[in-house]
């Protein structure tokens, strides 16, 4: 039975590979060394897929992947239709929120926010009642209230380190993150046991 899990690249990837050598699935070559975005492993048939975060869920849901993993920020942004969510893996655990200039208080009319988590921010901006011009951005959003492009940004921050060197700081929390593991609701059933072993055996690996 061939079963491909979906990996987010960057700093999930880090934290994904122990866990899953863990539980016992093993790239057959060192992913950090090599431009590959497909990999065997240890386990006949199990093969696992480089890719970037917001292409996960989707990977998934059009079933060219079986499993993914992927940060709880990015379900909640792009929607998590046609995915199981069984499992939180409890890595890469960091916090959506709010944040502006250090020391300026938000303002009480309607304010700019730059983000890549415009669905998140208009939400939850809504919710407060606030009013809000959202901007789209695809990185890099802590420069945005510097240069005056906008009052307050949406991101994750984990340390606060970014917020802080570049003059900003967390204000509201919208939503705690960690990565979470996302099955494919066809292929939960049609290849239901090989894929309940490996969600069996990260389940042990999470502890
Ligand atoms: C994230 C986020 C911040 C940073 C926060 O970026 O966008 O820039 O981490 O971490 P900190 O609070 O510990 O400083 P990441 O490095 O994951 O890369 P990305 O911008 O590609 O998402």
């Amino acid at each position: 039975m061939e079963i491909t899990i979906a990996l987010t690249k960057g700093r999930i990837l880090k934290e994904t590979l122990p866990l899953l050598a863990k539980a016992g699935i093993k790239p057959a070559e060192e992913i950090n060394k090599s431009r590959k975005l497909v990999f065997d492993t240890n386990i006949k048939g199990v093969r696992l897929l480089i890719l970037r975060s917001s292409d996960v869920p989707t990977y998934v849901r059009f079933g060219a992947a079986d499993i993914g993993v992927v940060g709880k920020d990015i379900l909640l942004e792009h929607g998590s239709e046609g995915l199981y969510e069984p499992l939180d893996l409890n890595i890469a655990r960091c916090r959506l929120m709010t944040a502006g200039v250090i020391g300026v208080s938000s303002q009480k009319g309607r304010i700019r926010v730059a983000t890549k988590y415009v669905n998140i921010a208009r939400q939850f901006y809504a919710e407060c009642g606030r009013q809000v011009d959202i901007i789209k951005l695809y990185g890099a959003m802590e420069l945005a209230p510097i240069m005056a492009l906008s009052d307050e940004i949406v991101d994750v921050v984990d340390t606060g380190g970014t917020l802080k060197a570049n003059g900003l700081e967390p204000k509201d929390k919208i939503f705690d993150i960690s990565s979470r593991l996302v099955v494919n609701k066809a292929a939960m059933k049609m290849k239901y046991l090989g894929i309940q072993k490996i969600v069996d055996s990260l389940e042990r690996a999470v502890g």
